[in-house]
């Protein structure tokens, strides 16, 4: 049909950062940028955005994107000595033109495939060979799924901690909970990565939360009671899942994140961080995200958490 948008299509984005957005028939749409090989748009087939970008979102090297999916890699948060996060999500990815097939032949047409090696200065920082391939597709029915790859293209093993720093759009953050996580242990980030075992029922949140979940199942919901939408998130190679919100005092101290925006997100990050991923010499770790939202159901004072953790 003449005039219908190519379900992959190269532009520019903010400050001229090479972008790629995916679009799917029925509407929903991703974007990309090369920069970080970072999405920072997830939207549905009604244009809705489900993934929060602050309005002060830095589009500038050496500055990660503040929202959307950053990866961190080969670092998560300050666990090692590189930078917060490691240097994937701020350094220049490239488009993958012959990536190495995957098992499962898919017939999608809107994915983009990337890749991101080590430079000179990069082997400086920290000195291990890899290539870094991330597929990223916008399925039928308008979910996400991000596949990273990893190759150990060096002559000696090297171990990595890493995540899908993912900022989910939310209503209200005091009209969400968690679902899928209870009773689970996890190191605190507030209390010098303490253990603790979570108590009760599903997560909800009054104060700034910054936790490592151990051992999480494959599936998470997030569930956005005002929106009427529930966040589906399957995750595979990934057994951590780390939630923040800086909520108030945190999110007046980041220069690029609105006071008040920490009403509106809340990251919930599928990971490998407790036991980091060692890779021998040629071998490759997958790790592997897919994002799908679902109606939530609101009957007498109780949402119905089975509905989502089912199937
Ligand atoms: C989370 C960490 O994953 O990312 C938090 O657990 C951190 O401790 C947050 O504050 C944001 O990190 P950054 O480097 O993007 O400001």
């Amino acid at each position: 049909m003449s005039g219908e948008k190519p379900p992959v299509e190269f532009c520019k984005g903010v400050n001229g950062l090479e972008k790629v957005v995916l679009r799917e028939v029925r509407g929903s749409s991703a974007e990309v940028y090369l920069y970080g090989g970072h999405v920072t748009s997830w939207k549905n087939d009604h244009g809705e955005e489900l993934l929060f970008l602050s309005t002060k979102a830095i589009f500038k090297p050496p500055k990660a994107i503040r929202g959307g999916i950053p990866i961190c890699f080969p670092q998560f948060g300050s666990h090692g000595n590189l930078e917060q996060h490691g240097f994937a999500r701020n350094r220049l990815w490239s488009i993958d033109s012959d990536p190495p097939p995957f098992p499962t032949v898919s017939s999608n047409k809107a994915f983009i495939d990337l890749i991101f090696k080590p430079s000179e200065d990069d082997l400086k920082l920290w000195p291990h060979s890899y290539e870094f391939r991330l597929r990223i597709t916008l399925g039928p029915g308008g979910d996400l799924m991000l596949t990273s790859r990893i190759r150990n293209t060096d002559g000696k093993p090297f171990s990595f901690t890493f995540a899908y720093h993912t900022y989910f759009s939310v209503s209200d953050i005091s009209e969400v909970r968690v679902e899928g996580l209870e009773t689970l242990d996890y190191l605190d980030n507030l209390k010098a990565k303490e253990r603790f075992t979570e108590q009760g029922d599903a997560i909800t949140f009054e104060s700034e939360v910054d936790k490592i979940y151990l051992g999480t199942p494959s599936k998470i919901a997030i569930l956005d009671h005002e929106k009427k939408r529930t966040f589906v998130l399957r995750k595979d190679g990934l057994p951590d899942a780390v939630v923040w919100n800086p909520w108030e005092k945190k999110a007046k101290s980041m220069a690029d994140f609105g006071d008040d925006e920490y009403k509106h997100m809340l990251c919930v990050e599928a990971a490998a961080i407790e036991k980091p991923v060692t890779l021998k010499p040629g071998e490759e770790w997958k790790g592997r995200l897919e994002l799908s939202t679902v109606p939530s159901s609101y009957r007498s004072g109780q949402l119905d958490p089975q509905r989502v953790l089912q199937g």
